[in-house]
């Protein structure tokens, strides 16, 4: 069983992710960099020549393999949590959800670099992606956790402390 972290771009689980996993004493994962890693190119790359579904595909499998093979922390990409069957993978870990609201999302990711999803307008991509996904962050989490204006480190005690 792991701890997950879902929540949007911004929201700071791969910040989070190793910190975590540090005060648990396990180790983390996050599933985004090893979808790089595995393909050799970066995920903004990965959308421009394969598409978005091509992507979404490879993250369900890597989703899947983590999620089965790994006893400790995992951070997911923003959007992993839309597939139905990812959601279901889910109910066997102690998901959390990291909340960021839509400034402090916006400030985290800057210009939206190596984010496919942000090309265009940053703050009303963000604003879509929160508004859309936020029901389905909440749906699947054991533990929300509010991460604005907060230190990863404060946000792990937080999670640390609620954990069962
Ligand atoms: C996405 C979030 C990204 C990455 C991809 C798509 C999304 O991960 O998986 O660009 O759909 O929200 P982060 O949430 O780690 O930025």
């Amino acid at each position: 069983m792991s701890v997950v972290l879902v929540g949007p771009m911004g929201a700071g689980k791969s910040t989070v992710g190793p910190l975590l996993a540090e005060a648990l004493g396990v180790t983390a994962r996050d599933v985004d960099v090893e979808i790089e890693a595995r393909e050799g190119r970066a995920i903004s790359d990965i959308f421009v020549d394969s598409g978005e579904e091509h992507f979404r595909a490879l993250e369900k499998a890597a989703v899947a393999a983590v999620l089965a093979e790994h006893d400790g922390v995992v951070s997911l990409g923003g959007g992993a949590v839309l597939d139905p069957d990812t959601r279901e993978l889910l109910v066997d870990h102690q998901v959390v959800f990291l909340r960021v609201g839509l400034s402090e999302a916006v400030k985290r990711v800057g210009l939206g670099t190596g984010r496919p999803l942000l090309l265009g307008n940053v703050r009303s991509r963000i604003k879509a992606l929160l508004d859309e996904r936020a029901p389905v962050y909440t749906a699947v989490a054991d533990l929300t956790v509010d991460t604005d204006q907060r230190s990863p480190e404060d946000i792990v005690a937080e999670i640390e402390k609620a954990l069962p």
